[in-house]
């Protein structure tokens, strides 16, 4: 199975002028406004408090795997500035924060007793986060696996499944009654193929058959942390974070269109199929085979824990995939500063509405969607994204469709508040409201910023 390109044309798309103009596109009262973050992409600090090793600082210390030479070693040094940054978020008015819990803060070699000075700044991130009248949005794990479980096998062993289960007790006893959602694994399929299928994530990678026994045991993770919830009660609510893409076919053939079923199943099936239906859709089994080690790994009752009810399902939206008849990909948008990204905002709506309609109505939150853009600061301090802000409004704007056709949509979070590590791309993208400079470590709002603040409040585009 082939997976979409990351080396496309780059066609860059032309803001229109008006892109502030509004709407008139008013959401619900009760909608919720937010910004996404994690941690290995913005605290830095990665020595401090009794922090371990992830995979991610070996694999950015690892000569030629991120542009530039960029590290997470300082990022956007958020571990110190959290308090500023809590004050920006409260000037723009955010309702939610989306933000990730770093393993290796809280158990250094992803075992034992919790560290509690890693805790601590969690625990001051939601007090900051209430005090302000921010609700807190924490996922579990956005990547930066414990490098001493790597080392025993990572994902491709189920123990770490295990072991998740037992640092998600840890954190839902440190923070579980201030915590209104907990997001589980974020983008397991982004491990399964950025990390294990291309490589140009950690741990580098590309080995498909590993890679889907890792898939299986990302989502058996999923289960136990879920359960790991329920039995200590609270008032928290839970879901998995999935970076959904629409499939269409390239063009009107058969074939293309067999592909594009096949396509869909690795990129969405797989993960919603499992987790809302008990089931891995029979046509990826069957395409993988029976020696695969993915279907040589699921055991008896694995697919009861990954199905455990969840409260809601969070969204990440970036790009459609249009899929050829020989299976692989061709691009049909403008793509932004991402090559891998076409802007098509009409994919967030077929999205929204396709799962609402095939796994039934559930509480549905955006969790992800923005683009990287140039970004120069001005010689006047300011910065204008207006293509930035051009996107946003066509995405909400999709987003308050999708609700008006009944799909339960309770929030929308920009990625990302802040400029940060991009992964591969290190500081290369910025996809931030907020321009970070990184010499001086200064922030300054992007125009995008200044124009969501103004959506907020007027809780309408
Ligand atoms: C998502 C990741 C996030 C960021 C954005 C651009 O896949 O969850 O960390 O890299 O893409």
């Amino acid at each position: 199975m082939s997976v979409p390109s990351r080396r496309q044309p780059l066609h860059h798309a032309t803001p229109p002028a008006d892109a502030e103009a509004p709407l008139g596109l008013r959401f619900p009262d009760d909608f919720v406004w937010g910004a996404a973050t994690s941690a290995y992409q913005i605290e830095g600090a990665t020595k401090e408090d009794g922090r371990g090793e992830s995979v991610w600082d070996t694999f950015s210390h690892t000569p030629g795997r991120i542009k530039g030479g960029d590290t997470g070693d300082v990022a956007a040094d958020h571990y110190h500035r959290y308090a500023d940054d809590l004050d920006l978020m409260r000037d723009l008015g955010l309702h939610s924060y989306r933000f990730s819990i770093a393993w290796p803060r809280v158990q250094a070699d992803g075992a034992g007793a919790p560290n509690q000075r890693g805790l601590d700044f969690y625990r001051r991130l939601v007090a900051g986060l209430l005090d302000r009248g921010i609700a807190p949005m924490a996922t579990l794990f956005h990547w930066d696996l414990p490098q001493a479980l790597q080392d025993a096998g990572g994902w491709e062993s189920r123990d770490t499944a295990l072991r998740f289960a037992e640092y998600a007790d840890a954190v839902f006893a440190a923070l579980g009654d201030d915590v209104p959602v907990w997001l589980t694994i974020n983008e397991p399929k982004t491990v399964v193929q950025n990390g294990y299928l291309e490589g140009h994530h950690a741990p580098g990678r590309q080995d498909p058959d590993a890679a889907h026994l890792v898939a299986h045991h990302l989502q058996l993770a999923h289960g136990m942390a879920v359960q790991a919830l329920r039995a200590r009660g609270g008032p928290g609510r839970i879901g998995p974070a999935f970076n959904l893409h629409p499939c269409y076919p390239a063009d009107g053939s058969a074939a293309a269109a067999a592909a594009t079923t096949l396509y869909d199943g690795y990129e969405n099936r797989f993960y919603l199929d499992s987790v809302f239906t008990g089931r891995y859709p029979a046509d990826v089994l069957d395409d993988l085979g029976p020696d695969s080690r993915l279907v040589r790994g699921i055991r008896d009752g694995d697919l009861d824990i990954i199905s455990t009810p969840v409260d809601l399902l969070a969204v990440q939206y970036y790009t459609p995939i249009y899929v050829t008849a020989d299976g692989g990909t061709v691009t049909r948008w403008p793509t932004s500063q991402a090559d891998w990204q076409q802007i098509y905002p009409d994919g967030l709506y077929d999205i929204l509405t396709r799962v609402t309609r095939d796994y039934g109505p559930m509480p549905i939150s955006i969790t992800e969607n923005g683009l990287p853009t140039p970004d120069p600061l001005g010689a006047d301090d300011t910065v204008d994204d207006a293509g930035r802000v051009a996107f946003l409004r066509d995405h909400i704007a999709a987003a308050h469709r999708a609700i008006a056709d009944g799909v339960p949509l309770e929030s929308f979070h920009v990625w990302s508040l802040m400029d940060n590590f991009e992964w591969a791309e290190g500081y290369d993208q910025r996809w931030g409201l907020i321009h970070v400079d990184y010499p001086t470590q200064r922030r300054i709002l992007k125009r995008s910023a200044h124009w969501y603040r103004r959506v907020i409040a007027d809780n309408a585009v």
